[in-house]
């Protein structure tokens, strides 16, 4: 039986996740949007494409939740996005309204389904989608970490030409300014990169890795960054839905793993049917756990923030 993915929100990530999901042939899609004609669009003209792109997978635009029923995996964009001059934290209370709403819809629905967050602030939004939907940690995940991990190995490979097969990345922590990219885990053809670069080659490309939407936002006035998160997201997904047992860096709630308690933040964790499958815990120097602590901080006070709205 072919499995079903819902992507909330059609705009720039949503319509681009629901094209890479049916190009990959993952799954049939849903996507629903608030604004009335856009999904139906987008969808049809994805269903237009599939004779040329030669897949199966079918695209249903709708409005309505409904459409939504017995979802394996719901993708969650919805949202406004940061314009320039704009923090991803300025975009809190906005966003948590539509994370609730969304996801007490999504969960009547498909109880079952297990969420992949990809609205800003991410990891704040994650703990309003857990909190509305009862739902247990290892189905509710975020999306951050996959997304500045490949901004990181693009960096790399552009650094020291090379290709982007040979390269790996793990960057941790909150997705914001304050995130943690680890040189020591990042390799080409399995090298360490401290191997490979002088320290201040390294330290530009995780100064750029951590304002990389930033970049995108200045360069596009418009919007902000939407191939990237998407391919990230759908590589979630699909380690999710072919059960692939993939470690990749994921916001998830943590429960005394790195000695972080009731926080959201990104970890690497496994993959699998179940969701988050894992959480896979690395040595941290002294420093890179000073680093990932400073992180925690800058989200814990956005989730107070919610909290004190009584979100
Ligand atoms: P966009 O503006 O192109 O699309 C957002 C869509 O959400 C719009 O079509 C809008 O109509 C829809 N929407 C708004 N309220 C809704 C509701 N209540 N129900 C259903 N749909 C609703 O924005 P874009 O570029 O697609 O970004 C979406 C979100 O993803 C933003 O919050 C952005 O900051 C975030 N983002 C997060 C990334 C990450 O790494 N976690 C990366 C890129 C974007
Ligand atoms: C990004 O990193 C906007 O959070 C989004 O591109």
């Amino acid at each position: 039986m072919k499995q079903k993915i819902t992507v909330v929100g059609a705009g720039n990530v949503g319509a681009t996740t629901a094209q890479r999901i049916c190009e990959k042939e993952l799954a049939d899609v849903v996507l629903l949007d608030i604004i009335e004609g856009v999904p139906q669009g987008k969808s049809l003209d994805l269903v237009e494409a599939s004779p040329v792109e030669k897949h199966d997978a079918f695209v249903t635009g709708t409005n309505n939740y409904e459409d939504t029923r017995d979802s394996d995996v719901v993708i969650i964009t919805a949202g406004i996005p940061r314009k320039p001059g704009m923090s991803r934290d300025d975009l809190l209370k906005t966003n948590a309204k539509i994370i609730k709403n969304v996801t007490m819809q999504i969960c009547k629905y498909s109880p079952e389904a297990t969420l992949i967050i990809v609205s800003n602030p991410l990891d704040a939004m994650c703990h309003v989608a857990y909190n509305v939907s009862g739902f247990p940690k290892n189905r509710v995940l975020g999306m951050a970490g996959v997304l500045d991990s490949s901004r990181m190995r693009a960096f790399i490979a552009m650094e020291l030409d090379v290709s982007i097969e040979n390269t790996t990345a793990f960057v941790l922590g909150g997705h914001g300014d304050t995130m943690v990219p680890l040189p020591r885990y990042s390799t080409v053809a399995g090298i360490p990169i401290t191997e490979l670069m002088l320290p201040d080659r390294i330290d530009a490309i995780c100064k750029r890795t951590a304002s990389g939407g930033g970049e995108i936002v200045s360069l596009l006035k418009t919007g902000s960054a939407f191939y990237a998160p998407a391919s990230s997201a759908v590589e979630m997904a699909k380690a999710i839905i072919r059960d692939k047992k993939q470690i990749l860096p994921c916001a998830v709630l943590l429960e005394g793993e790195y000695g972080i308690n009731d926080l959201f933040i990104g970890v690497p964790v496994k993959l699998g049917k179940n969701g988050m499958e894992e959480i896979i815990q690395i040595n941290l120097t002294e420093q890179e756990q000073g680093a990932l602590n400073h992180s925690a901080d800058s989200v814990r006070e956005l989730v107070k923030t919610l909290a004190d709205w009584g979100f």
